[in-house]
């Protein structure tokens, strides 16, 4: 029995993780801030499947939530095995627009958190000799996006790196970029969604089936699905001047406060 850690497992490609990762028979623990919803998405998958679902309520946003995970992963009594560092989330607006606190929230949420708890999970696994860690980035990592590509960015520079650096060890890891998924992160982040076109969605559960099967393939980074491969290459090809106006409004009107 193998033990799998997913951050943001409430909702969204988390609770995609988390079902799939529980169908499959692994051991969940479920990291989110609302104690709540996980002690009921715990008693679900625990219900359905029969496998053990531990709760860790933390807000990755502070010291305590992430020193709270990093021992929970540090603790080599109860290995884990497979990291899923997915909590995320969007500001409402663009650069100067949002506050400088809520701009300095998102790096900590996705690029010190990511960073302190793919080294608290990586250490153990590197002495076992086996382990994996899917870091969450998104296709806005490719094009310029504000804080919250920048971030990706660093997501998926620094798990390709990592993934270079832990070579031969055992030990996985790599870069997930979805491109638009249906999930609660739109209307969190009080993104109008209208303007992206029906073809731009992708299905959580087929996207982490997808991300799965590329992580035991070997892959430090993973664009799922042929429409978002086929988009990436022509974002390779595209003067960045243009990729900076069509990125920069695609799914980012954001409605009354
Ligand atoms: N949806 C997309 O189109 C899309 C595309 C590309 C990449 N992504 C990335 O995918 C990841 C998951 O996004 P999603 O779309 O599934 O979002 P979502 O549906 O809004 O779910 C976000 C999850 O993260 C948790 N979370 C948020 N802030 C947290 C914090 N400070 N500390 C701990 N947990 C926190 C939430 O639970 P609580 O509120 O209870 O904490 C929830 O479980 C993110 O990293 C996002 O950037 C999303």
């Amino acid at each position: 029995m193998t033990t799998a850690l997913i951050t943001g497992s409430t909702a969204g490609i988390g609770a995609a993780f988390a079902r799939r990762l529980a169908a499959d028979g692994h051991d969940l623990v479920l990291v989110a801030r609302d104690t709540q919803r996980l002690q009921e998405q715990a008693t679900e998958l625990h219900d359905r499947h029969g496998i053990e679902a531990e709760v860790v309520t933390a807000d990755l946003a502070e010291e305590d939530g992430i020193s709270s995970v990093e021992k929970r992963l540090g603790d080599r009594r109860r290995p884990v095995d497979l990291l899923v560092n997915n909590a995320g989330f969007g500001n409402k607006g663009r650069f100067l627009e949002v506050s400088m606190a809520d701009e300095l929230r998102m790096l900590k949420v996705h690029c010190e958190a990511v960073l302190r708890l793919t080294a608290a999970a990586t250490a153990p696994m590197r002495d076992r000799g086996r382990g994996g860690v899917v870091n969450v980035a998104s296709v806005a990592a490719f094009v310029p996006r504000g804080t919250y590509g920048a971030s990706k960015a660093w997501v998926v520079q620094f798990t390709q790196g990592a993934a270079r650096d832990l070579a031969g060890t055992g030990v996985r890891l790599m870069a997930l970029c979805p491109g638009f998924v249906r999930t609660e992160f739109h209307e969190r982040a009080g993104m109008g969604t209208d303007n992206i076109p029906g073809w731009m969605w992708l299905d959580a559960d087929k996207l982490v089936s997808s991300a799965l099967a590329d992580l035991a393939r070997g892959k430090a980074l993973s664009v799922p699905d042929p429409r978002y491969k086929a988009l990436m290459g022509v974002v390779k090809l595209a003067p960045r001047g243009l990729l900076g106006g069509v990125s920069s409004r695609a799914g980012r009107k954001y409605g009354p406060k």
